[in-house]
């Protein structure tokens, strides 16, 4: 798909951030080997965190198997057209309080910042692989933290689906069409501060 990326401006990237996007059309029939789940997971495990606290918790709902079934019930219905034909979805969790309690002292305080790097390390090395992975955050938090056991001193974030790209003439026409939806950024200078908030970078050597 070298329509998807890469964008203007991610040209200079180097890979796999350069060809990376998010699908919606997987191929419902390809299954991801043991070895390459335990890869991702690894590349999730060697992401820095803060006094290496690694306050993250990955489910693995390979499709077919009862994790999968649970995360199923809990989609948005925008999700719930491609979500399930990807191979495999992990569910990313924080550590965020160290016990039970509303008022117990947090784990960390930068926990849900690990939790997100270590998804992009995932993210990144399953399009390493040649695989594409999509990170999704609409499904009914608590009704899946419910399902899957999680005690209330941990969070569910977000789900990171991980497959092959399918054939669009296997999905509704909706699913088809977000994988041709533009793809835009912010410009730099609204959020690249070379000075006070505000003040864009600005390169010293012209380009
Ligand atoms: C925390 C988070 C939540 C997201 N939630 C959804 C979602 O619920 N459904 C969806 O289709 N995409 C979701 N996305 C994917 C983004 O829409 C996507 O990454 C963004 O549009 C940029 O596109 P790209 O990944 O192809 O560069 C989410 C991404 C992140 C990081």
């Amino acid at each position: 798909m070298t329509d998807r990326a890469p964008q203007h401006t991610a040209e200079s990237l180097a890979e796999p951030m350069r060809s990376r996007w998010s699908t919606s059309v997987y191929d419902d029939a390809h299954r991801l080997a043991d070895h390459e789940i335990e890869t991702l997971l690894r590349a999730a495990q060697w992401a820095p965190s803060k006094g290496n606290t690694q306050p993250w918790l990955f489910f693995v709902c390979v499709r077919g198997t009862a994790n999968h079934d649970r995360l199923l019930l809990t989609l948005s219905r925008g999700n719930s057209g491609w979500v399930p034909r990807a191979s495999v979805v992990f569910v990313t969790a924080a550590h965020v309080r160290t016990g039970a309690e509303p008022d117990a002292p947090a784990y960390s305080d930068h926990a849900l910042y690990d939790v997100g790097q270590a998804a992009a390390h995932l993210t990144l090395q399953a399009h390493a692989m040649g695989l594409h992975a999509h990170q999704f955050a609409g499904f009914d938090h608590d009704a899946l933290a419910a399902a899957l056991g999680v005690p209330p001193t941990h969070r569910v974030l977000t789900g990171i689906a991980v497959g092959v790209p399918g054939d669009p003439a296997e999905v509704d026409e909706r699913t088809a069409a977000r994988d041709h939806r533009e793809r835009v950024r912010r410009p730099l200078e609204e959020w690249a501060f070379g000075g006070r908030f505000g003040e864009p970078w600005v390169a010293d050597s012209p380009s």
